[in-house]
């Protein structure tokens, strides 16, 4: 096993959150991948993605949602979102949603919608930078009975947070959260690691050692290059606001890969607290991944491939980061758009480019096994 690869087995804790456990291919999703290496079909997806709302309260430096938020467009009613999941479960047998932004708490109706979908038996999983989480809220937040866990974003200590986060209450807002749901909810707090941050992140895992949360979980910034979204672009046909990526000339990190295995050295001396970097891939080949390299030496799948995901304005589209979109679940069936032509098509064409040049550093991204 290379050197690198072994420093990272030792440093990093396997075993998955038990609010994550979305991110990881169950026996469903095995047999799934048979038909969408053939024909590009995905059946019975159980775990959707829906983005309940475009707003925000923060201006995050390295948002990837900032571009759809200015495009300004109105988000679903109550009303559309309910006959949308009613549809969709009689149909499909959705057994769990995840609801990430923007901001989910900038919807003053979201537990109407989180209780609603208990209602059709779904389970819900919250992504939430959590400074809309206050004691005027939280009681209708722990009625909620089908909520299986709630990720927050913390970036860095309290003044580069509030940096990175646009915002001077952003850090105390969600030191407030994190105490009034950690003992009624499973919660995850998630870092994006970035050159601002990569010196500090020790510190945050020890911030949430001292708040008694366990399960730190770290993925990367999304960074491509614009030559990378033009290949992305042409190979699969988009638009200009299909993709939400900011680009810039140099894609390395400005960071090495030691430095990090070094800092992950440093987390895992913090007893109890469990780490777990996105996408996994990275366990596997660092180098690869770290030099942004996966595509040329490894065969790739991308989770989303399995898993749909809906916009504030109830179309299905591919994914965080390519907003191509394949059709309204206001006006056609799920089944149409999912497996239609459009979309199988595009899958096909992802699985044969082996993704895109954008998708490098995606912290959904998976390894084909054959
Ligand atoms: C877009 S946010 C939506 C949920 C919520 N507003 C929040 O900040 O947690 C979802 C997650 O993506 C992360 N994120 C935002 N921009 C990113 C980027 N460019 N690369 C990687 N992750 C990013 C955020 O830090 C957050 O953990
Ligand atoms: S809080 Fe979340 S959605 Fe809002 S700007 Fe930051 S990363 Fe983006
Ligand atoms: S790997 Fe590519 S296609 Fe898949 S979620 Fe990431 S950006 Fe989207």
């Amino acid at each position: 096993m290379p050197k690198m690869r072994r420093i990272l087995k030792k440093t990093c804790l396997y075993q998955p959150f038990k609010n994550t456990r979305n991110f990881f291919i169950g026996r469903q999703e095995i047999k799934n991948l048979k038909f969408l290496e053939k024909e590009g079909r995905v059946l019975s997806p159980r775990h959707v993605t829906f983005e309940p709302t475009t707003k925000c309260n923060l201006d995050c430096r390295m948002c990837y949602q900032k571009q759809e938020r200015a495009l300004g467009k109105e988000d679903l009613s109550l009303e559309k979102i309910k006959e949308i999941f009613k549809r969709l479960q009689a149909e499909q047998k959705i057994n769990k949603v995840s609801l990430i932004g923007a901001e989910v708490f900038m919807r003053p109706d979201i537990f109407e919608i989180i209780d609603y979908l208990g209602d059709l038996g779904i389970k819900v999983y919250l992504q939430t930078n959590g400074t809309l989480i206050n004691k005027q809220n939280i009681n209708q937040l722990r009625h909620c009975k089908n909520i299986t866990g709630l990720g927050f974003s913390l970036d860095g200590p309290k003044e580069l947070h509030n940096q990175i986060r646009g915002q001077a209450y952003a850090f105390d807002k969600l030191m407030e959260a994190l105490a009034l749901t950690k003992n009624d909810f499973s919660l995850t707090v998630n870092s994006v690691i970035m050159e601002e941050n990569i010196d500090r992140l020790a510190e945050v895992a020890r911030l949430l050692k001292e708040e008694g949360i366990s399960d730190y979980s770290l993925q990367f910034e999304m960074i491509a290059t614009p030559k990378d979204a033009e290949h992305a672009r042409a190979m699969l046909d988009l638009g200009e606001s299909d993709l939400a990526i900011d680009c810039q000339e140099n894609d390395a990190y400005s960071f090495k890969l030691s430095k990090l295995t070094e800092i992950l050295e440093e987390l895992k001396k913090i007893k109890g607290l469990n780490v777990l970097i996105q996408p996994t891939i990275f366990y596997r080949h660092p180098k690869l991944y770290f030099n942004g390299l996966l595509r040329q030496g490894v065969k790739l799948r991308c989770k989303d491939m399995l898993a749909p995901r809906i916009n504030a304005q109830g179309e299905i589209i591919f994914c965080p980061f390519i907003k191509k979109t394949f059709g309204s679940l206001l006006e056609q069936d799920f089944e149409e758009i999912w497996n239609g032509r459009e979309m199988r098509e595009f899958r096909l064409k992802l699985l044969q480019n082996n993704l895109t040049p954008v998708c490098k550093r995606c912290c959904r991204l998976g390894e084909r096994q054959e």
